[in-house]
């Protein structure tokens, strides 16, 4: 008998199906070299900041050691420029020697004696998008045996330097070369990127079933329009692209950029919260060794993370917009006195000061209960919500994320 709530959201909610490699079962987390240390391979001059063995170990200390790892963030990911510039003399893929001298599978041994995941990335194509040597035709199976002795547990494959009509089948077949080797590896298709840059179909139910996930839109920059560029699109396109999210089945919209130098604190909570609200795998790309206190919390926030990984599975919807603010709404799987728990953003795109008031009939939300809306970064700011009456907040800041609970009796 609860709700109406439930009846408007489960028609914008199909039941996704997914790659069935038992992987990706809640987004999966971690962290990337790409948007902090990019395609740096100078080691002589930035013996730190190089794409090298010591990097990741020492990342692979600090994930493990400061909170990451026990908040979910598992996954260490090489991005471009592992590669040494040529494959070896049996054509098989080989790190940089100078950069990586004692191999990969020494490098995830380690990072695996911390608890870890091992990621790396490839493209399917002649080169990678910095011009390495890229997984070819005729090498999607040596490859993906190579990737496999490694022991990686998640690749990202790239596009570049492929021909688009040919992704639905090379990226398939990587996929059952992947699987044939026996090791469960995490499967990320940046291909839809590519298609839709090209204005050309996706079908993404068919991405569910052959990748974990993948990358839809454009890459993410440190920069605050770049990360509401991504997000506008996802809203302009929910309806074609979000109910594919679903266990072991993910859209991405890249990198979570917290940390780095352009985000404001505000706006690094606004990024975890749509991130959370958009079931989007969560992987950092910030400097964890000096990175500050403030965008730490944000980055290890228990109830975001909570929303992120719920396990319903579902993305949140853009539910309406009233007088320039957009609402966003996700189910969650908590279900407390026999009502439903969910959560709700508001984004405030007046960035002005203001006190809204939102019936929650607004967002679909037919409220029989009382519930206890629990603010997600500001604890101070809890509400209580009550049966058929408005929820009123002020705005202080343009993003305000809540977890809706029922109170008991
Ligand atoms: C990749 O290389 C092959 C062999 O040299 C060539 O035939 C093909 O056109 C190249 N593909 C792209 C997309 O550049
Ligand atoms: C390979 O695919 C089969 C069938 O889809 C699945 O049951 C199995 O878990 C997969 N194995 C790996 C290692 O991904
Ligand atoms: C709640 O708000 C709606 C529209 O904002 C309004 O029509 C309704 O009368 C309000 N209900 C109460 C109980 O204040």
């Amino acid at each position: 008998m609860f709700t109406f709530y439930l009846i408007i959201l489960y028609i914008l909610f199909v039941v996704a199906s997914s790659l069935d490699n038992g992987l990706a079962i809640t987004p999966p987390m971690g962290w990337i070299s790409w948007l902090k240390f990019g395609c740096n391979t100078d080691c002589e001059a930035y013996p730190d900041n190089c794409i090298s063995d010591k990097l990741f170990r020492k990342m692979a200390d600090i994930m493990s050691s400061e909170g990451y790892l026990d908040a979910g963030y598992q996954y260490l990911i090489i991005d471009d420029c592992w590669m040494a510039e040529y494959r070896d003399n049996k054509d098989q893929l080989q790190p940089d020697p100078k950069r990586f001298p004692n191999g990969m599978k020494d490098l995830a041994d380690y990072i695996h004696s911390k608890g870890l995941k091992f990621g790396i990335y490839e493209a399917i194509g002649n080169y990678t998008c910095s011009g390495y040597p890229g997984i070819t035709l005729e090498n999607l199976e040596k490859d993906a045996k190579t990737f496999a002795e490694w022991d990686i547990d998640y690749i990202k494959v790239d596009g570049c330097y492929a021909n688009k009509k040919n992704y639905k089948k090379t990226y398939t077949d990587f996929g059952k070369f992947l699987n044939n080797t026996g090791k469960p590896i995490v499967y990320s298709c940046s291909y839809p990127y590519y298609l839709e840059k090209a204005e050309q179909r996706v079908d993404y139910s068919y991405i569910t079933n052959i990748c974990n996930l993948w990358r839809n839109w454009n890459d993410i920059e440190d920069s605050y329009s770049s990360m509401i560029n991504i997000i506008n699109w996802y809203s302009m396109h929910q309806e074609r692209i979000l109910s594919y999210s679903g266990f072991g089945s993910w859209n991405d919209p890249d990198m979570l950029i917290i940390g780095n130098d352009d985000l404001s604190v505000k706006q690094s909570q606004t990024q975890m919260a749509f991130w959370a609200m958009l079931s989007a795998p969560l992987i950092m790309s910030a400097d964890l060794r000096t990175i500050r206190p403030e965008f730490k919390e944000i980055l290890l926030n228990e109830d975001a993370i909570a929303i992120n990984q719920d396990m319903l599975g579902y993305s949140g919807f853009l539910m309406k917009s009233i007088l320039g603010v957009d609402i966003w709404v996700k189910p969650l799987a908590v279900i407390v006195n026999d009502f439903p728990t969910f959560a709700v953003l508001f984004y405030n795109k007046n960035f002005i000061g203001n006190v809204f008031t939102v019936s929650l009939l607004d967002v679909g939300a037919y409220i029989i209960h009382s519930y206890t809306a629990y603010d997600v970064f500001e604890k101070s700011n809890n509400q209580l919500v009550l049966p058929n009456e408005n929820f009123t907040f002020s705005f202080t800041s343009e993003m305000m994320l809540y977890k809706f609970i029922p109170n008991g009796d």
